[in-house]
């Protein structure tokens, strides 16, 4: 949800999605994001789809396109499945957030509105001259908000999409951040064991399905002491805890490797008991292990 989109502007999109709920020929519940001036609609069907993509752009005046998804978020470069059902015919937008604007082309290029609180977390979370290595960058979302709130630090955005570095260095012009953030294309493996080194205090890791196979190459771009923001999904049962079982396969991952586990959060659910959890880990210091 952008900023901009007021808090009046959400209720009334609250206020549609109730409507909608009721609505007798849609029985099921309307989903959507909103992404700049673009909604999008999660689970949009024929005419239920259009119907919906009418009431929403008639509620309000701030979306002027209204695309459904259509399938899910595959290929490498984790693109979501969209087309345009009303409005204008586009998918570029402006979306704001956390006092950061980000130019985002969702034809081209991953980009979740609802990782607006972990991107403030994580934002948070650096401190003073860190180097910073975003393996998963994208449009630099990450990274933006990372620089823009912390001016000694530097953060090195790799992607493997050349649309989402392109776009990243428009993000980098538009935030006003030259020089603290350097958008790389490169597949991150090459480029963290190649170039990186052991050379960053921090590594970011925000393609959740792949965390695992990034994770070694990861830790080799650490220097003597650093931070891991690990991301994973976590499917579990009615009886288990998610953040549980994710420590259980972290200490796997971390066994050997003079690493700990430390704060640990769900960052959303994406599916019936399977979560998105990010966890910090620590390379190379005396601290505590969460159990
Ligand atoms: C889930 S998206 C996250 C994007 C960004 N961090 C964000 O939150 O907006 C994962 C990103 O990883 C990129 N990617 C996938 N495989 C890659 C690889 N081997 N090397 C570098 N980037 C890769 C995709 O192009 C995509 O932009």
């Amino acid at each position: 949800m952008s900023n901009r989109h007021s808090k009046t502007q959400w209720a009334k999109l609250k206020v549609l999605q109730s409507e909608m709920r009721g609505h007798k020929k849609s029985p099921t519940r309307l989903r959507f994001d909103i992404v700049g001036d673009i909604a999008i609609i999660k689970n949009a069907h024929g005419k239920t789809g259009l119907s919906w993509a009418q009431s929403i752009l008639r509620n309000n005046k701030r979306v002027k396109v209204v695309l459904a998804q259509t399938g899910s978020v595959q290929g490498i470069f984790r693109l979501c499945k969209l087309k345009v059902v009303a409005g204008d015919n586009r998918m570029t937008t402006i979306h704001r957030e956390n006092k950061c604007l980000f130019h985002i082309d969702l034809g081209t290029m991953h980009f979740s509105p609802r990782l607006v609180h972990e991107r403030r977390l994580i934002a948070k979370s650096v401190g003073f001259w860190e180097a910073v290595l975003n393996m998963f960058g994208g449009a630099g979302t990450f990274s933006i908000e990372i620089a823009y709130k912390n001016p000694s630090v530097t953060v090195f955005n790799i992607d493997i999409n050349p649309d989402a570095i392109r776009m990243c260095l428009r993000n980098v012009l538009a935030n006003n951040i030259r020089n603290r953030v350097i958008a790389v294309l490169a597949d991150a493996k090459e480029a963290a064991s190649i170039v990186f080194l052991n050379s960053v205090d921090r590594v970011l890791l925000p393609l959740p399905e792949k965390s695992c196979e990034y994770f070694s190459v990861a830790v080799s771009a650490l220097k003597r002491k650093g931070v891991i923001q690990y991301y994973d999904f976590i499917q579990t049962t009615k009886e288990e805890s998610p953040l549980e079982k994710a420590v259980v396969k972290i200490k796997g991952l971390i066994n050997g490797k003079n690493m700990s586990v430390r704060e640990g959060r769900i960052v959303k659910s994406v599916g019936p008991r399977r979560y998105l959890v990010s966890f910090e880990l620590y390379k190379g210091e005396e601290r505590e292990d969460v159990s």
